[in-house]
């Protein structure tokens, strides 16, 4: 069967993953990533949704019929203000140490583009290592905390006389709808969160945890009503606490004391991640005695930002309409240098955005450089930031108003990461 989509010379040939490649594609991902990660690719295959085959390309070395660099394509989708944006996330990526460096992953990420825009996707994310995606138009523009650590010490003990107010339940595929349904309120003070269904619990359920987003989901009940949810994995030796909702911040103490057999459990230091209700957090930063330091952030690349202007369109209607500039007629041109855009607003409403002519692009009103542009217009940064930091960021200030309102700086949490 010839399905090489391209012949690198010297024995190399890149195509897609066949069934009969995986335990050589095993062996390759424990070489790369880490001995401990035990068959992701056939759990994703067996129970990521819309995740085939096709999804996954490989460079085989037909000398010695090895994979030696491989990476994936997942479908996902966000959700920004209410309106979903179909997105690619490039996934374990990784060159055999003795192939590194000959360009290997620049080709295979040339086909996971092609197959990307065969989906129609908007969007492109990677949680990847420093630097390396700027390499292949991604810019950092969504963030990725790295979770508060909690020394179990500091978790107020029940009292003597006290019972536990609430129990901790794990979730089953048959209440996952219930964690799914507390989850929309975390979601509820997020504006760009990544949507997940009923479908994807077998994936994350399923594998050891310590394996990449193996997760165990539970709900916290008060007698028989559920008031709250959280999931937890295994990563880089912590355990991590996510998407935590309480009902009331009362409870905090309760689902730490559970957290806390959890760590005696696994034998492993305790992170809990934000975002969640917004009270929570500084509870849980009271009784850690400590703050969330930096972040890291996700990856984004927008394929085409013509097309991304479209589709959240109604996004942009909102927050104008939200705004003193309800109903506004005018346009505004906003340029990254190497290509630039008109937006028609006529009555509030986005009528077009026009690709402009390389020539026009030199008479921009707002004008930012290629991949900066992501910053804002994911909302990782405000113009005004992005101004203090860039000095080729520039803004006139008749559209500074106009700019602000159409890209404010959002709250956003893109969790699971698979
Ligand atoms: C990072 C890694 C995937 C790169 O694979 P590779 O096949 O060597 O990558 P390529 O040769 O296609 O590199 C593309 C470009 O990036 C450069 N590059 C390679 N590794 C780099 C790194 N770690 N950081 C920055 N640039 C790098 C290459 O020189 C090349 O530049 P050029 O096109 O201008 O010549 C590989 O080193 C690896 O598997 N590392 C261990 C696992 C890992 O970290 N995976 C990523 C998880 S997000």
């Amino acid at each position: 069967m010839s399905s090489t989509l391209r012949d690198l010379g010297d024995g190399l040939v890149l195509r897609c993953l066949r069934k009969s490649d995986l335990d050589s594609l095993e062996e390759h991902v424990k070489l790369v990533h880490g001995e401990w990660i035990d068959n992701i690719a056939q759990r994703l295959l067996d129970h990521y949704p819309k995740f085939s085959l096709e999804d996954n390309f490989v460079v085989i070395d037909t000398k010695v019929e090895k994979i030696v660099a491989y990476l994936c394509l997942l479908q996902r989708t966000f959700v920004l203000e209410g309106v979903e944006i179909p997105v690619g996330q490039m996934d374990i990526v990784g060159t055999h140490p003795d192939y590194r460096n000959r360009g290997l992953i620049r080709q295979l990420n040339e086909l996971l583009e092609e197959r990307a825009a065969h989906y129609k996707l908007q969007l492109l994310s990677i949680a990847g290592i420093n630097y390396f995606y700027r390499q292949f138009g991604y810019e950092y523009a969504s963030p990725m905390p790295m979770g508060l650590p909690i020394p179990t010490e500091a978790i107020p003990k029940l009292k003597e006389d006290e019972e536990e107010p609430i129990t901790v339940e794990p979730v089953t595929k048959d209440t996952f709808p219930d964690y799914l349904a507390c989850r929309e309120k975390v979601n509820s003070f997020l504006d760009l969160y990544h949507e997940i269904g009923p479908e994807h619990f077998l994936f994350y359920s399923t594998g050891k945890l310590g394996e990449p987003e193996s997760l165990r989901f539970f709900l916290v009940k008060e007698k028989d009503k559920v008031v709250g949810s959280f999931f937890f994995g295994k990563d880089f030796g912590n355990l991590i606490v996510k998407e935590l909702w309480l009902e009331n911040v009362q409870l905090v103490p309760p689902v730490l004391r559970f957290l806390k057999t959890k760590v005696q459990e696994y034998q492993c230091p305790l992170r809990i991640y934000p975002p969640s209700k917004p009270s929570l957090f500084p509870r849980i930063q009271r009784i850690a005695g400590a703050r969330l330091s930096d972040s890291y952030a996700w990856y984004i690349r927008i394929p085409s930002i013509k097309q991304f202007l479209e589709l959240i369109s109604p996004v942009l209607e909102k927050r104008l309409a939200c705004s003193e500039f309800k109903g506004v007629t005018d346009t505004l041109k906003l340029g990254c240098y190497r290509e630039g855009f008109e937006l028609v607003f006529r009555k509030g409403r986005l009528k077009m955005v026009n690709k402009l002519a390389i020539q026009e692009v030199k008479e921009m009103e707002v004008a930012l450089p290629p991949l900066v542009v992501n910053q804002l217009l994911l909302g990782y940064r405000t113009i005004t930031e992005l101004q203090a930091i860039y000095p080729d960021v520039y803004c006139y200030s008749t559209k500074e108003g106009l700019v602000e309102v159409l890209f404010p700086k959002l709250r956003a949490s893109i969790t699971p990461s698979f």
